[in-house]
């Protein structure tokens, strides 16, 4: 990393590079899988992208290691095998020495078998056939799912799909009302089948429809790792689709926890989703290290990062059905590399991942981009963009939609000097000093480093190898900094406070021994309260 780091504190600037060398684009970028990753706007050269190729060299063992079944989730001493999910059939896939594939093959077959018979109407509600899905889950068990429906929405044509997530009541609230119970499913999502927020919905959900339905627990199914908590909720074996602890709840979206994904689209076209992460687990363990995407993806990640310094990075999804993306991201990356510590304990020696932000483009140039563009934080952009929208009519929307993805990256690049800025000013006739403090304004510095990740169409597949190679991005960032990416011990602190508080908040127990902020917001939430 060293070397690396030397780089960085002399890089130079981005616009120079491209007058420097006119065929820059074709060396700092690559193609693979019908998409085409370029990273060319950024200060990498030849000398920094070999440094950072370097660093990659114990990537391949360890790859080979998470795809044969090793235990690499150490702290947790289990395998990291959601490619097994989405592995193409024939491949054996052993966790000590068991092939796990016959039993993933099974329960996908009993997902195809339940998603048909909802769809066709042979599965039903007490009040007819089912028109509504309502997914209960959080995290993991959640914003896969909730990204991957609405990205796929031109390819739904099952029940309407709905999430809940938050414990606010409003979230359930909202998302019930409207629906008929009679003909709504709910799917019970967690792994672990004990996350508060999940089964106080799912209670919620149950007791919503047992006011119109005789049995409620018949319209509900639960997706989940412990089949023993689902059968005590009331859900029978039949309705449980169950995974292994080697699934991450945030890498799940591909097996049971997709479930509302192939209802809303259909097992042909979810198959067609993990045909196209395969396609792309089968990239990244195939292409050389230079042309491999999640190699370079993560490579420039940790140029920006760790190398540059610079503290976030911003997801630009050009494509408004990819708008929950960065959310989706966040738990990926957040949760994966966020940590303190390199899997043998000791303080990381270079930082754990950026912060990762975003929302859809155009959406953003008209609300955050101004910092982008001029703010004093310098924020490395990620635009991904689709060359064909689904709506061959407006075909002129999506043509402005791509120029203003590219105008984007290539102003954030160029920028615009002092000198220019002025012959701006003077065409819009001011003049004297009134010119020059108008000409400050109108500077951009440039040199802002983006990426854009090109794909053909947004269809199942793409979004299958979309997803695997952001996947694959956290699992090589992971590697070169020592950090497990699979574990998540920072989300715990906050939980087991959250459960002293509660008997807290209903006065059940003092507050006595609390911090002054935490008891003084405990009264005010207490006398509220008492008012109300
Ligand atoms: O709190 C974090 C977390 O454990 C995530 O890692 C996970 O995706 C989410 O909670 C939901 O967990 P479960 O699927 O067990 O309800």
């Amino acid at each position: 990393m060293q070397d690396v780091l030397k780089l960085a504190q002399n890089a130079p600037d981005i616009a120079s590079l491209f007058e420097a060398d006119t065929a820059r684009a074709q060396t700092f970028s690559a193609q693979a899988c019908g998409m085409l990753f370029d990273y060319s706007k950024t200060a990498l050269t030849e000398a920094s992208l070999k440094a950072l190729l370097a660093l990659a060299k114990d990537v391949p063992a360890q790859r080979a290691a998470m795809f044969s079944g090793e235990k690499i989730n150490t702290t947790e001493e289990r395998a990291v095998l959601h490619t097994a999910l989405r592995a193409p059939e024939g491949n054996k896939v052993l966790v000590e020495g068991v092939d796990v594939m016959p039993e993933v093959q099974a329960t996908r077959a009993r997902m195809v078998a339940f998603c048909n018979d909802v769809r066709a109407g042979r599965f039903k509600g007490q009040g007819g056939a089912i028109t509504d899905v309502v997914n209960i889950g959080i995290g993991g068990s959640d914003l896969g799912p909730d990204m991957a429906t609405l990205a796929l929405a031109p390819y739904a044509d099952g029940p309407r799909t709905h999430f809940v997530s938050n414990v606010d009541g409003a979230h359930i609230a909202d998302t019930l009302k409207g629906l008929d119970a009679a003909t709504t499913l709910v799917l019970v999502a967690s792994k672990t089948f004990g996350t508060i927020e999940t089964m106080t919905n799912a209670e919620t959900a149950r007791v919503w429809m047992a006011r119109t339905v005789k049995d409620p627990a018949a319209q509900f199914v639960a997706i989940s790792s412990n089949e023993a908590r689902a059968g005590a909720f009331g859900i029978p074996p039949e309705r449980v689709f169950g995974f292994e602890d080697w699934v991450g709840g945030r890498y799940s979206l591909w097996g049971p926890i997709g479930l509302s994904i192939m209802l809303a689209i259909g097992p042909d076209d979810f198959a067609a989703f993990l045909a196209g992460a395969a396609e792309l687990d089968a990239h990244f363990c195939e292409a050389d290290l230079a042309e491999n995407l999640p190699i370079l993806l993560a490579l420039v990640g940790l140029w920006h990062h760790q190398a540059m310094g610079y503290a976030s990075r911003v997801v630009l999804p050009y494509d408004q059905r990819l708008e929950k993306l960065p959310d989706y991201l966040q738990q990926l990356e957040m949760e994966s590399n966020g940590k303190r510590v390199s899997k043998d304990g000791k303080a990381l020696e270079h930082g754990s991942g950026p912060i990762v932000w975003g929302a859809p483009g155009t959406n953003g140039q008209h609300a955050f981009y101004q910092l982008l563009h001029q703010g004093t934080e310098v924020a490395p952009a990620e635009f991904l963009v689709a060359m064909r929208g689904h709506e061959p009519d407006l075909a002129h929307h999506h043509a402005l939609l791509v120029s203003n993805c590219l105008a984007q990256s290539q102003a954030m690049m160029q920028g615009r000097d002092l000198e220019a800025a002025r012959a701006l000013c003077a065409d819009l006739g001011f003049e004297g000093a009134a010119l020059e403090a108008q000409a400050a304004q109108r500077v951009f510095d440039g040199g802002r480093p983006s990426t854009t990740l090109a794909y053909e169409m947004l269809t199942p597949a793409m979004l299958g190898k979309i997803v695997a190679l952001y996947e694959h991005r956290v699992f090589v960032e992971g590697v070169i900094l020592g950090i497990n990416s699979f574990d998540q011990f920072g989300v715990e602190l906050g939980k087991e406070l959250s459960t002293g508080l509660s008997p807290v908040l209903s006065g059940a127990q003092s507050s006595e021994g609390l911090d002054s902020s935490t008891a003084a917001l405990v009264g005010y939430y207490q006398s509220v309260n008492a008012e109300g």
